[in-house]
Parts: C-alpha cells; sequence; structure tokens
C-alpha cells in the first residue's frame, strides 16, 4: 500500500455523489490519488462504480459504496440512511456531483423531465448536504457542481440551468451559514466536458461550437474540473468560500 504521508487528503474522508463515470469518477480518481478515504455513491451504475472502486482499492484507496436514486423525491434522504448504515465516524468533504440535463426547451418540456431535474440536481443535492453537514467537523468541505449556464445562455436547457442557479445561490448563502462552523462550501462551474451528458461536442457542429465559445483551444476533460474540487477541498483553499470556480477553458469570455 502506498504511503500516506505527505498526501493533502490524508486521514480525510469524502463522499462524492455521481461517481459511476464522468465528472464524478476523475474526482474520485484524483481525491483518491490525494490520499482521502472514499464513499462513492451511484444511481445505476452499480457495475461501473464498482469497477472504479476495485481499481481504486488495488492501488490503496480505502473505498464505500452507496446506491440511491436521486430521481426519486426522498432520493437524498435515502442515499443519508444507507450513509449512516456505513457507521463512519465523520464526512470531512462532500462533492454534490450527481445530476441530469434532458435537452428539453420551455415548449418541449415534460412534467416527469421538470421533475427529474429539480429531484436530482436541486432536492437530492439540499437533502444530502442537510443530512450530512452533522457529520462533518470544522475544517470540513462542501464542493457543488454548478455549470458555466448560470452566466450565459445555451439553447434547449432553461430548466437544467435554472437547477444550476439554486446550486450557485445555495452556495453562497451555505457558505455564510456554515462558516461559523468552520465548514467552507464552494461550487465549480465546468463548461463543456467530455462526458455522456456533453455527447454533443462530437456531434455535427459540435467541435466548431466549441472553438467559437472557448478561449482555450482543445477538449475540457474531467480531469480538468477533478484538479478544480481537489484545490476547493485541499489545504490551499482554507480561506475560500462562497465562490463558484469557472472550469470552461474561457467559454463565452
Ligand atoms: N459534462 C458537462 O459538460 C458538464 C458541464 C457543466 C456541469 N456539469 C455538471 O457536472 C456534474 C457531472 O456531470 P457529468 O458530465 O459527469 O455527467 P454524466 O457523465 O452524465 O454523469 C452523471 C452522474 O450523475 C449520476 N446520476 C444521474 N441521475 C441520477 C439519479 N437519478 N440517481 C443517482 N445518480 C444519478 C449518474 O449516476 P448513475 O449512472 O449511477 O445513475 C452519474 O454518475 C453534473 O452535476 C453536471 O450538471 C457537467
Amino acid at each position: 500500500m502506498e504511503s500516506l504521508v505527505n498526501k493533502p487528503l490524508a486521514h480525510k474522508i469524502a463522499l462524492i455523489t455521481g461517481a459511476s463515470r464522468g465528472i464524478g469518477a476523475a474526482i474520485a480518481k484524483r481525491l483518491a490519488a490525494d490520499g482521502a478515504e472514499l464513499i462513492l455513491h451511484y444511481g445505476s451504475g452499480k457495475a461501473e462504480t464498482e469497477a472504479l472502486a476495485a481499481s481504486l482499492r488495488d492501488a490503496g484507496c480505502k473505498v464505500h459504496l452507496i446506491q440511491a436514486d436521486l430521481a426519486e423525491a426522498d432520493g437524498g434522504q435515502r442515499l443519508v440512511a444507507r450513509l449512516a448504515d456505513l457507521q463512519l465516524p465523520r464526512v470531512d468533504i462532500l462533492v454534490n456531483n450527481a445530476g441530469v440535463a434532458p435537452f428539453a426547451g420551455l415548449q418541449e418540456t415534460s412534467e416527469e423531465q421538470f421533475e427529474q431535474i429539480v429531484n436530482v440536481n436541486m432536492r437530492s443535492l439540499f437533502f444530502i448536504t442537510q443530512g450530512v453537514v452533522p457529520l462533518m467537523p470544522a475544517g470540513g468541505r462542501i464542493v457543488n457542481l454548478g455549470s458555466l449556464v448560470t452566466r450565459t445562455s445555451f439553447p434547449g436547457i432553461p430548466v437544467y440551468s435554472a437547477s444550476k442557479g439554486f446550486v450557485d445561490v445555495l452556495t453562497l448563502h451555505l457558505a455564510a451559514e456554515l462558516g461559523p462552523r468552520g465548514i467552507n462550501v464552494n461550487a465549480v462551474a465546468p463548461g463543456a466536458i467530455d462526458t455522456r451528458m456533453s455527447a454533443w461536442m462530437h456531434g455535427p457542429g459540435g467541435p466548431e461550437t466549441l472553438k467559437q465559445i472557448q478561449a482555450l483551444e482543445g477538449i475540457g476533460k474531467p480531469e480538468h474540473v477533478a484538479g478544480v474540487v481537489a484545490f476547493l477541498v485541499g489545504p490551499d483553499a482554507a480561506w475560500t468560500t462562497g465562490q463558484v470556480v469557472d472550469a470552461s477553458g474561457g467559454s463565452k469570455l
């Protein structure tokens, strides 16, 4: 087993929601490399999450898994109940990463889609945070996954974009509420990142769109976002709270 000496997150326990793939999986790998013990949450991606956990354990990381469908109205509370079953002494780091982004404009959005976005991106995030904070000691960190779409508009995702507005505003207010307890709350706002959620970037017109909107050339990778999360949960961000940190390659500057 690799030594934890000099690792920035040694002896920290981190819960990451939506860790089965994409940005959540990249965050898991990065926080494991930084020495954290991990609780990986998944919804339907059991096999992917188990494979990720196995590779992290091979590298010496302690990993726990919890399943909860966050599209259910009480999904967040179920996750918290399953977390309690693990009987861990505390949770030092919470990364609220799970999210959905169905493409549907104003007239196309069904009630089911609206409810799914609200439940996964807003309701669960809130109740997971409510349930985890009592387990968090001073020095705790919360990072929420926001999005570039709160700063500039993109067609076809009005409800998703508004849900990320909720994330930004909640981040600000929880930072104020939890600061006296020594808990920092920040958000990361990725632009287009190469995951299943942004598969459009490989479709017709995708590469051209990226070229037009980004100041930096190339494709945003989950690891770019994971690096910002690692900073926000690590010792260098001790004096940073209530912020939304961009990770968009300078999109629409
Ligand atoms: N990719 C981008 O371009 C981009 C840009 C800005 C912001 N973001 C944000 O970054 C975060 C991660 O996105 P991503 O790109 O990594 O997306 P992704 O590849 O589609 O992964 C989404 C994750 O959320 C989980 N999830 C979705 N619905 C769930 C449900 N009902 N119950 C439990 N878990 C659920 C999935 O878990 P299961 O597979 O196990 O169900 C999966 O691990 C999201 O909050 C997203 O809004 C992404």
